[in-house]
Order: C-alpha cells, then structure tokens, then sequence
C-alpha cells in the first residue's frame, strides 16, 4: 500500500515536473494561463531520426506527455519535426522547442533562425543554442576571425527581437563559458552537453548549476547512439545496470535516464520508436537512495562518445574528461 501511494506521489511529481507552467513553478493558478514555463525536465531527441520517422517521432512524442523537443539545423530535419509538432494537440506555450545555430552561421544567426523557425512551422523559440564554441566559413574550415563573444552579441539580439525566449550553449569548455560570461548582456540559460553514466562530470555540472546555468545532458543513454564507437560494451549489457535496473523495477534505458533527472540534468533521449519513447518517460517515476548515487558515480569512464575535434582541427574539451588529443607531429 505505501509502495503504491509512492508511486502515485512520484507520479504526480513528475507530471508537475514535465509540464511547464503549473503550480510547480511556485506561480499558483494564474501562471498556469500566463506564463510559460522552465524547460521540462525531459525532451526528446532528434538527431539522426530519419525524415520519414521524425514527424510521427515528434507528434506521437507529445500526445504521449512529452512537453519538449530538442532539434537542429544541421540534424537537416527540421521541417519534419514541425509538421509533427503541427500534428500535435499541443498548445504553444506548454511547448518547449529547442534548436541550434550551426557552425556555418555564426555570421549569421538571424538568417539562420529565420529559416529554423520557418522549417518549425513557429514563431518563436524557448532556447537556440551555439551548437558549437567553432564558427566555420563554409564546409568545414574553421573561421578563426569570428570570435564566440561576437557571436554571442548578435544571437542577444534575437532574444530583444522576440525570436526565442533564451538562448545558450553547447559543448563549450570551461574556457569557452567564462568568456561568454564574462561579456553577456543576456547570459546563457544553459549548456548542453554530453553527459551520462560513462562520461559524468559531476564537477563541471555542479559548476554551472551554481553559475545559474541549467545543464541539457545529451546522449543521455552512454553509448546507445549506433553512430558512436566507444569501444565500450552496449549499456544494455552493462551488469552494474541490469542490476541496477532490476532492483527498480525498470529497464535500462529508465534507470540510466533517471539517474540523469535525479543529478539535476534535463535529458533529451532520441527515439523513433513508440515503445522506447513511452518507456523512457518512465524514468520520472524512479527515485534512487543515496547509497544508490553513490554506486553509480563510482561507475563513471570518463569516456567521451561526441569529439570532433580531431576532425575539425580544433581542440575541444579542454580541461574536462577525455578532451581533443591533437595530432602529432608525424600525423599531420
Ligand atoms: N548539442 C549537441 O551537440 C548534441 C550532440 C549529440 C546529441 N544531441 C541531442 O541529444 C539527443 C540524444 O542524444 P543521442 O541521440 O546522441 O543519443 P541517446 O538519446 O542517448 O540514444 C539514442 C539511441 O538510443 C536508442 N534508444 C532510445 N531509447 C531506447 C530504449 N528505451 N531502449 C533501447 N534503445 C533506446 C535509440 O533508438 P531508436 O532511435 O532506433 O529508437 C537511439 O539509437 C540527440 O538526438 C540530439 O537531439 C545534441
Ligand atoms: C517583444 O515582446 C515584448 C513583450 O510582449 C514587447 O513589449 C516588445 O515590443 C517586443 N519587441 C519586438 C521587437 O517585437
Ligand atoms: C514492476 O513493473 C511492472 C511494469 O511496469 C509492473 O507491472 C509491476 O507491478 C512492478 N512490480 C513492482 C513490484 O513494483
């Protein structure tokens, strides 16, 4: 009987949790018609969804409780994701919808959030990120005369213009963050990142946390996107996790994505799938003991899945877990 008005409890909590502008906000009723709200603590992802899968991806996603999207120019399905945001019953202002400049932009982010807007079928934006601290003057040559903060500049000015409610970060340095602080009229309001149980970085998550910044972890599921190769075992398969899993009463993927929510990151897991994405909300009704996070950050590989630095010629991460090695001499 405890057990099952827990469950009710949690599960109430997470609905609060997942839908913005409710009384969770500490705004009583009249919020819940006017404002909206902080960005929802879980989204769906849709990097690599494919352009035939997304739109029902994205729709089915929010008739089924999901409140938030996280999209990007370059993921080249934008359009998609807007026609299944179309579909849906949802009201704009219960919506969050993010989406990222892309390198090629930083030039340019108005014209870029024109088009973005224009493929999303909408007016405005909850939060447009700097998809990268790299401006690239076409391709993917780097443009070492655009310097971020310049870029920073003119994507306040979308923010005055109505264009999205906030704006923020991605895969920014320790460096790349105090430089963008150190100038911003309108501060970041967050920073995704790669994060999860094999690439943790409690440190650098608290210390956004405590600059006022919300941390968006993405690929919060480790090493289950089929375009990385970690080297590591499928998280599927992790024995740490299928005990962990089974002791809550939950699959992997729930258990991973909860010990995301519960460390204070939003997570934003891809799927294409009905069943994977109705499970994965599953994760806000899992509540883990103290003695459970700490087992868990013992597990941390401090293994990075997304760098492409390498690639790009660029060292990224530098100062965190598992940053861009340059090349060396004989390989250049
Ligand atoms: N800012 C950035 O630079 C950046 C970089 C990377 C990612 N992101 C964002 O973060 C989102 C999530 O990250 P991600 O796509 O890299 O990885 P992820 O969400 O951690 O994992 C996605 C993979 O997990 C599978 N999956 C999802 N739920 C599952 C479940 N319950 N059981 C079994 N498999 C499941 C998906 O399968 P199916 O798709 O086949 O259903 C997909 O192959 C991205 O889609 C993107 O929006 C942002
Ligand atoms: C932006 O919205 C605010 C609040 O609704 C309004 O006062 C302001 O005039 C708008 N600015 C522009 C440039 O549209
Ligand atoms: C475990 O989870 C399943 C599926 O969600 C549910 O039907 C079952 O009642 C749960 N068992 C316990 C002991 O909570």
């Amino acid at each position: 009987m405890a057990k099952v008005m827990l469950n009710y409890l949690l599960l109430a909590t997470s609905l609060l949790l997942l839908l913005p502008g409710t009384a969770a906000d500490g705004h009583g009723q009249d919020a819940i018609v006017e404002s909206r709200g902080d960005i929802p603590a879980i989204g769906l992802g849709t990097w690599l969804s494919p352009k035939k899968e997304v739109k029902h991806a994205a729709q089915y996603a929010l008739d089924t409780g999901y409140t938030h999207i996280d999209a990007a120019r370059v993921y080249g399905n934008e359009r998609q994701v807007g026609k299944g945001i179309k579909k849906a019953s949802l009201k704009r202002k219960d919506l969050w919808v993010t989406s990222k400049l892309w390198n090629t932009d930083h030039r340019h982010p108005e014209r870029a959030l024109r088009k973005t807007l224009k493929d999303l079928k909408l007016e405005y934006l909850d939060l447009y990120l700097m998809h990268w601290p790299v401006a690239f003057k076409d391709g993917s040559t780097v443009d070492t005369r655009r310097p971020i903060t310049e870029t920073w500049r003119d994507m306040e000015a979308l923010v005055k213009s109505n264009k999205t409610r906030y704006i923020g970060i991605s895969n920014f340095a320790p460096a790349d963050v105090d430089a963008i602080l150190a100038v911003c009229e309108i501060c970041p309001y967050a920073h995704e990142l790669e994060t999860h149980p094999y690439l943790q970085q409690q440190e650098y998550v608290d210390w956004h946390t405590a600059r006022g910044m919300r941390v968006i972890a993405y690929s919060p599921l480790a090493n289950l996107n089929p375009h990385y190769d970690s080297g590591l075992p499928s998280i599927l398969h992790d024995p740490f996790w299928e005990q962990m899993a089974e002791n809550k009463n939950a699959t992997i993927p729930q258990a991973v994505l909860a010990w995301g929510l519960q460390r204070g990151t939003v997570v934003i897991p891809k799927s294409v799938h009905e069943e994977y994405i109705r499970e994965n909300l599953g994760a806000l009704s899992i509540v883990y003991g103290e003695e459970e996070m700490m087992q868990i950050a013992a597990q941390d590989r401090k293994v990075r899945m997304n760098n492409p630095g390498r690639e790009w010629g660029v060292d990224l991460f530098d100062g965190l877990d598992d940053p861009t090695v340059p090349k060396r001499e004989d390989e250049l």
